[in-house]
């Protein structure tokens, strides 16, 4: 009996057969490049669990043994309980206006966590549980090296530890509609970006992979793929004691908004060579994401437009009468958040370069890398004692218009930064007082 193939639905994301580009492209004019219609009413979907499954405690909080010799305090966490709270487990409680909240270490956009984590090591494969800081044990087999032959570039050395990011399909359409979807990637990024910082400063020598059939490496976790797909998989050596530092647990979305006073340019110049440092991936982008300031309030730094050239980190005018305020729609919340900034930091990247080499995947890869360096500007600015916010509000054909003559440049996230408006959001830290005792 002949079988009529299934015809694929024009606007489905992802989209059910490769396209060479053409889905993608198809999707962002649609649905990733407009503004989302957010539904502030809509609650984001439960948090993945696997009923059934026999779960491990992990103790909380993790232990903190002082790092000696440092001026700042710092953590360190013994093993990989450790890891998976300051990657995605619940580190402190806010006080909103609304409510009392669980905040994370991670930003996720409109607080939809659509990202989950699993963890392969020789003693099985795990899914962990943030609100519980608990592991699901899925398989007591060790199948590193069986997701490890899924990768199109598998690390050089065998890994001891794997990260596998996913996102759950629905998590934030409820809230999002489509433009979930790049959200979504952009959010398995900030967690990449996590993943990748934490496990360098343990010296585990980790690679991010986004090459891969994500159907077979989904297989292998038991994913519906209908309903989860793998984003990212984190490759590592043995980890020492991972030693975050006080800014890493003090990172938080600058809720209050800002104080309107200038910044210094060299602060600036600090979280850009940060946000900037090349990401350890197992593929490179055939364009880089370049970064672009806008400047409003910045001591030293003409307002309007720059891009920061990646080889010599100096900021180039480009734009004179750009400001974080025009970056987005008017008498919205990011109106009044862009004009309080001292300044806007765009991610910028190009779908069109990478739809040739890696097709529809490109644009997953491209707000996945996009999302490892917000996470890094968030870090930075912590350090640094500055306020951010990410930002996926902003009016990409406004923002793209401050950038230059570059055809296929766009934006694709923008972080405001500037000095946190008075103590901002109450929170309490649960890992340790991250400032002097
Ligand atoms: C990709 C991304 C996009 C975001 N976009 C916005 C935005 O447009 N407006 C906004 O107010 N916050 C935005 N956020 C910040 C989230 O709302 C915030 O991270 C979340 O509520 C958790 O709070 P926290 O960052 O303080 O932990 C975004 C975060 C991410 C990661």
């Amino acid at each position: 009996m002949r079988t009529t193939p299934a015809v694929p639905v024009p606007d489905a994301y992802p989209p059910p057969v490769e396209t060479g580009g053409a889905a993608a492209r198809r999707y962002h004019a649609r649905h990733g490049s407009v503004l989302p219609a957010i539904d502030p009413a809509a609650g984001s979907a439960a948090p993945k669990h696997h009923p059934g499954t026999p779960v491990l405690p992990l103790p909380f909080p993790p232990a903190f043994p002082a790092a000696p010799g440092d001026e700042e305090p710092t953590a360190a966490v013994e093993g990989l309980g450790g890891l998976l709270a300051l990657l995605n487990g619940v580190t402190r409680v806010d006080w909103t206006g609304a409510a009392v909240a669980a905040g994370r270490p991670v930003p996720s956009g409109g607080g939809s966590y659509p990202g989950e984590v699993y963890l392969a090591t020789a003693a099985g494969l795990c899914h962990y549980l943030p609100s519980a800081h608990a592991l699901e044990l899925l398989s007591p087999a060790d199948l590193r090296a069986d997701l490890v032959r899924t990768l199109d570039r598998p690390p050089l050395d065998h890994p001891e530890s794997i990260l596998l990011i996913t996102s759950r399909l629905d998590a934030n359409l409820a809230r999002y509609g489509p433009f979930g979807h790049r959200l979504q990637a952009l959010d398995t990024g900030v967690l990449t970006g996590q993943a990748l910082s934490l496990l360098e400063s343990a010296g585990a020598a980790p690679v991010a992979h986004a090459l891969f059939p994500d159907e077979e490496l989904g297989r292998l976790l038991g994913l519906d793929p209908a309903a989860e797909r793998v984003h990212a998989v984190v490759t590592a050596q043995t980890p020492g004691a991972f030693t975050p530092s006080a800014p890493l647990l003090r990172r938080r979305t600058a809720r209050s908004g800002f104080e309107p006073v200038p910044m210094a340019l060299p602060v600036l110049l600090s979280v850009l060579e940060g946000a900037a440092a090349p990401i350890p991936m197992d593929h490179a982008a055939p364009v880089d994401c370049a970064l672009y300031v806008v400047a409003h309030r910045v001591t030293g730094l003409e307002p309007g437009c720059h891009r920061r050239d990646g080889r010599t980190g100096q900021l180039i005018p480009v734009t004179g009468d750009a400001t974080p305020r025009g970056l987005f729609p008017p008498n919205g919340p990011g109106e009044l958040a862009g004009f309080e900034a001292a300044c806007a930091v765009l991610v910028t990247g190009d779908y069109e370069s990478g739809y040739p080499g890696h097709g529809d995947r490109w644009y997953r890869r491209l707000n996945l890398r996009a999302g490892v360096i917000g996470q890094r500007i968030g870090l930075a600015a912590a350090a640094a004692g500055l306020g951010a916010g990410l930002r996926c509000d902003v009016d990409t054909p406004a923002a793209d218009a401050v950038l230059g003559t570059h055809p296929h440049r766009t934006t694709l996230l923008a972080v405001l930064l500037g000095q946190e408006r008075g103590s901002g959001t109450p929170s309490f830290p649960l890992l340790g007082a991250p400032g002097p005792p």
